[in-house]
């Protein structure tokens, strides 16, 4: 059976090497037979990327709330795509996404702006197949070239959302030691990808975060997560495995 494309998504905090390792991977991917697309989020192409561009050039400044939520609507607006893209045998190879959203967000520490705030305009959206999770220390991300160019890029910020990140991992996740050297980085791409492709989970469904099919799929035993209750939209946190009411 012809598989469809897979989800490959980069996560990290800022200069942890993502876009590095997102060129080698496609670079690599297009010498097979896989046919791989570069994608990256924020997409500052878009009018909506315009918008989030300013902002982190510090052109403009946001409401907290408000900036979430473009990021997301950033997503959204590429979803209908990417759900064609990977159905029709595509794979796209992503540099941030969703969980950046929200361990960004949920580092500024906002009353109200809990997991479940940040959570919500993500749902539905498509689920990433293998999420590879660039670990570097802040320290040794900010003694790369480039560091504090933009808004976020303070030592203490990214602290917060390396530990956000930690609470966000589920199961499609694979921790990269991201202070090694790139050639090493890549072979460990290189095999978390070719494990993904020889796995079944290409013959089934693109997954949906956080629908309450994809929670039970795509999260970590016992890790504490939000319980989306369908009809009434209400919310709670409890540890998992459990059922997921629905
Ligand atoms: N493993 C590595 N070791 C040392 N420097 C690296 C490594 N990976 C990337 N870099 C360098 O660090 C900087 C940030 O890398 P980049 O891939 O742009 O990170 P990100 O996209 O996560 O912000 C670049 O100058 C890049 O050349
Ligand atoms: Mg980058």
């Amino acid at each position: 059976m012809l598989q469809r494309g897979a989800f490959i998504l980069f996560e990290g905090i800022d200069r942890s090497g993502k876009t590095t390792q997102c060129n080698k991977l496609v670079e690599c991917l297009q010498k097979s037979e896989r046919k791989p697309e570069h994608w990256r989020f924020p997409d500052r192409s878009t009018e909506l990327g315009k918008v989030i561009n300013n902002f982190l050039s510090s052109k403009v400044e946001l409401d907290d709330a408000a900036v979430h939520l473009v990021f997301a609507a950033n997503r959204r607006e590429k979803c209908k795509d990417m759900f064609n893209k990977l159905n029709s045998g595509i794979s796209l190879v992503v540099d941030r996404y969703s969980y950046s959203g929200m361990a960004y967000t949920l580092a500024k520490d906002i009353p109200d702006m809990d997991q479940q705030w940040c959570m919500m305009p993500e749902r539905g959206l498509p689920e990433p197949d293998l999420v590879l999770y660039m670990r570097v220390s802040p320290e040794v991300a900010a003694s790369r070239g480039g560091y504090g160019e933009e808004r976020y890029e303070k030592a203490e910020f990214q602290k917060k959302v390396a530990a956000n990140f930690d609470m966000l991992k589920g199961k499609n996740w694979v921790e990269i030691d991201a202070g090694q050297p790139i050639q090493k980085i890549h072979d460990e791409v290189m095999k978390a990808v070719d494990d993904l492709y020889s796995s079944s989970r290409l013959s089934g469904p693109v997954g949906k975060l956080y629908t309450a099919d994809g929670l039970k799929n795509s999260l970590a035993d016992g890790q504490v997560v939000i319980n989306v209750v369908q009809n009434n939209m209400s919310m709670k946190a409890s540890p998992l495995p459990s059922d997921v009411p629905i």
